[in-house]
C-alpha cells in the first residue's frame, strides 16, 4: 500500500495525536481492538485526502478493492471518476485497516437498506463507525467508536439554483429564514444548510430517502452549526453534535454524530 502519515491541519482545536495520548493517558482509554491508529472514547477524527493520485498507487488501491467495488469502478464511463471510486475506496480501506490492524484487502462491508457501509466480519465488541463523502477531487472520511456518523462534503457552486432547490427540498421554516437573508448571504447559506442536512441523514443511515423537510437545522451567518429541530420527534435534536467547517477554500463540509461532548482531529491523507 502507499505510504501514508498524518499531517495535523492548523485549526486552533487541533493537537498532535501524541499529545492528546499523553494529555489523555488517564481519562480515555484507547479502544483495545483498535490498533495502530488510536481513536479514544470521546474523540472524532475526521481525514481529508485528495482523489487524484499517482498509477502506482492507483494501482495499489485497485489491489486492494473487492470485486463488487472492482464492477462498481468499471461502471463509471469516465475513467477520471474510475479512479476517484478507486481511491476513494482504496484510501478507506487503508484507513479502516490501520485502525483495525487489518490487512485493507480483507476488510469487508455490509450495507445498509439506504446503501449505508458499514464493518462486517468483525468480532463484538469492536464498534469502529465511518463515513465518507466525496466532491469532485476531494474527500473526508470520518470515525468514531460507538456512535452514529455522518459526514458531507460540497462544492460551492455558484451556478446552483438556490431558491428553486430549497423551495422544492427545505422545511417551510429553513426557506423562511434563507428568504430573510440578504441575496448576497443567500447561497453560503444555502450549502451550510444543504451540507448540514445530507451529514444528518447520512448519520442515520437513510440518505435521501429521509424526507429533507423533516427537519431543520442552523445555517444563518454566526449560528453555532445544530439540528434545530426533528418533526415528530421532540428533543431529537439535542441526541446531535453537529460541526461545519471549510476543508479547502471552495469547499464547505459538515459532520453530524449522535451523542455530545466529541473532541474532534483533522488529519491529512498523504502519500
Ligand atoms: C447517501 C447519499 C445522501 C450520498 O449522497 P452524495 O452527496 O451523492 O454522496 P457523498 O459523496 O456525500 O457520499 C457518498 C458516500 O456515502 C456513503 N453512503 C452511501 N449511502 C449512504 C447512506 N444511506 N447513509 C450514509 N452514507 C451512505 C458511501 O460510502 C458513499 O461513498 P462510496 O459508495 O463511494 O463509498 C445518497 O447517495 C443517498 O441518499 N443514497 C441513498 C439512496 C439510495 O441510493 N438507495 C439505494 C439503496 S442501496
Amino acid at each position: 500500500m502507499p505510504g501514508s502519515h498524518s499531517r495535523l491541519l492548523d485549526e486552533p482545536n487541533v493537537r498532535t495525536l501524541a499529545e492528546k495520548i499523553s494529555e489523555r493517558l488517564d481519562a480515555v482509554q484507547p479502544h483495545p481492538q483498535v490498533g495502530e491508529l488510536s481513536l479514544g472514547s470521546r474523540q472524532i477524527h475526521v481525514w481529508h485526502a485528495r482523489l487524484d493520485r499517482s498509477e502506482a498507487e492507483l494501482e495499489a488501491f485497485r489491489a486492494s478493492l473487492s470485486p463488487e467495488e472492482k464492477s462498481r469502478a468499471g461502471r463509471f464511463l469516465d475513467p477520471i471518476h474510475q479512479n476517484r471510486f478507486s481511491a476513494g475506496r482504496g484510501i478507506l480501506r487503508y484507513l479502516l485497516g490501520r485502525y483495525l490492524k487489518m490487512d485493507p484487502r480483507e476488510i469487508e462491508f455490509g450495507y445498509g437498506g439506504q446503501g449505508k457501509p458499514y464493518l462486517v466480519g468483525i468480532s463484538p465488541p469492536l464498534t469502529l463507525q465511518f463515513n465518507l463523502s466525496h466532491a469532485h477531487e476531494s474527500a473526508l472520511y470520518a470515525f468514531v467508536l460507538d456512535h452514529l456518523i455522518g459526514i458531507d462534503l460540497e462544492r460551492i457552486d455558484r451556478s446552483i439554483q438556490v431558491d428553486t432547490i430549497a423551495a422544492h427540498f427545505f422545511a417551510p421554516g429553513e426557506v423562511r429564514r434563507l428568504n430573510s437573508l440578504p441575496d448576497e448571504e443567500k447561497l453560503e447559506a444555502f450549502i451550510k444548510c444543504w451540507t448540514r442536512k445530507e451529514a444528518f441523514i447520512k448519520a442515520v443511515g437513510d440518505g435521501l430517502a429521509y424526507p429533507l423537510d423533516r427537519f431543520e437545522v442552523s445555517f444563518e451567518p454566526g449560528e453555532p452549526a445544530r439540528i434545530l429541530r426533528v418533526e415528530g420527534k421532540p428533543g431529537e435534536e439535542q441526541r446531535w453534535w453537529v460541526h461545519a467547517w471549510q476543508p479547502e477554500p471552495g469547499f464547505t463540509a459538515a459532520l453530524v454524530v449522535s451523542g455530545q461532548g466529541w473532541e474532534i482531529s483533522f488529519m491529512e491523507y498523504e502519500a
